[in-house]
């Protein structure tokens, strides 16, 4: 019996340290100020000869992951295809491990994933830059997974430059049961500015703290803490309410700062070391705050091949 290989790739899901949300743009989107960190949370995508793109989820929530063409990944393989010209299909396979709609862009790291993966199986041979053009193409946080580590974002989020950073930082995340929609919460944040008296047009343009950088620079986690902002955080809470005291719980068990992460409903909570880790991990799981608690660390790589895959 001949065996055909395949290849799994590995992808970390994101947190946004900082998110500063500037105007909205006549293309539907906000300009993006925000600093990206890969953290140990992982989906795993396997890619194996087949002679249409398919698409099979296994892991947590997979239940709640499309698995049409409007799956993001399915899309990643079909733009590859299209842009190579490489007539082969794929069976694509997805375990999860980063939330369904969590805020930690798990759809865009499958379709990252899912790029380096068929780029491997149909031997494209495309660069990082031209996978970084077609995951930009995808989505404003595809780019992203591709790079890993940390990085800041302009643009819609797509255009990343990486930044340096010390050491490793430690965080719990809290997980909710059902995710939000990222368009909603975005959408959200336009109806507060207006309540607020202004055009979410007008909005001037995001601005990334320096002490921010400083603190990733010098490694230094209650300097980092003091500065976690997200602009998504006040739309989120507000389409979400349960998650204040999820943030509350969090900060009030020994985290030293605790963010929603991205449009949510993930919460980030910026710990100590392992240790304040497992302690914090304790309360909010005892507490029934999360539906589900993770501690993870970042930064880590972006998306990678982790093995050859036999049938
Ligand atoms: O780029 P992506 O497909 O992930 O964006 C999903 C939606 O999130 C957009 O259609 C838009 O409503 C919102 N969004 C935005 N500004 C961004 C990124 C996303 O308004 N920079």
């Amino acid at each position: 019996m001949t065996t055909t290989p395949g290849v799994r790739v590995r992808v970390p899901g994101k947190v946004n340290l900082e998110l500063r949300v500037g105007p909205l743009r006549p293309d539907g989107f906000h300009t993006l100020a925000t600093v990206f960190q890969a953290v140990s949370l992982y989906d795993d995508v396997t890619a194996m000869p087949h002679g249409r793109i398919t698409l099979t989820v296994t892991g947590e929530q997979a239940g709640a992951v499309p698995i049409d063409d409007t799956n993001l990944a399915v899309r990643a393989a079909t733009a590859l295809a299209a842009w190579t010209g490489v007539e082969a299909g794929v069976a694509l396979q997805v375990h999860k491990g980063i939330p369904v709609a969590g805020g930690m862009a798990g759809g865009s790291a499958d379709a990252a994933a899912a790029l380096v993966a068929c780029d491997a199986l149909w031997h494209t041979g495309c660069t990082r830059d031209q996978l970084t053009t077609l995951a930009a193409d995808l989505g404003s946080d595809v780019p992203f997974p591709l790079l890993g580590g940390t990085a800041i974002g302009s643009g819609r989020g797509e255009r990343l430059t990486s930044t340096m950073t010390r050491g490793t930082f430690h965080w719990v995340i809290a997980l909710a049961d059902e995710g939000l929609s990222t368009p909603a919460v975005f959408a959200e944040l336009d109806r507060l500015r207006m309540a607020g008296g202004a055009d979410a047009t007008g909005v001037e343009e995001p601005q990334l703290d320096d002490a921010l950088l400083q603190a990733l620079r010098a490694g230094d986690a209650h300097a980092l803490a003091a500065r976690l902002a997200n602009d998504l955080q006040e739309p989120a809470c507000e389409l979400r309410p349960a998650l204040h005291r999820t943030l509350e719980v969090g900060c009030a068990e020994g985290a030293l700062a605790g963010i929603v992460s991205g449009s949510g409903p993930s919460v980030a909570f910026l710990v100590d070391g392992p240790r304040a880790a497992l302690e914090v991990a304790v309360a909010l799981t005892a507490s029934g705050v999360a539906g589900d608690v993770r501690r993870v660390h970042g930064p880590v790589p972006g998306a990678r091949a982790v093995e050859a895959v036999r049938a």
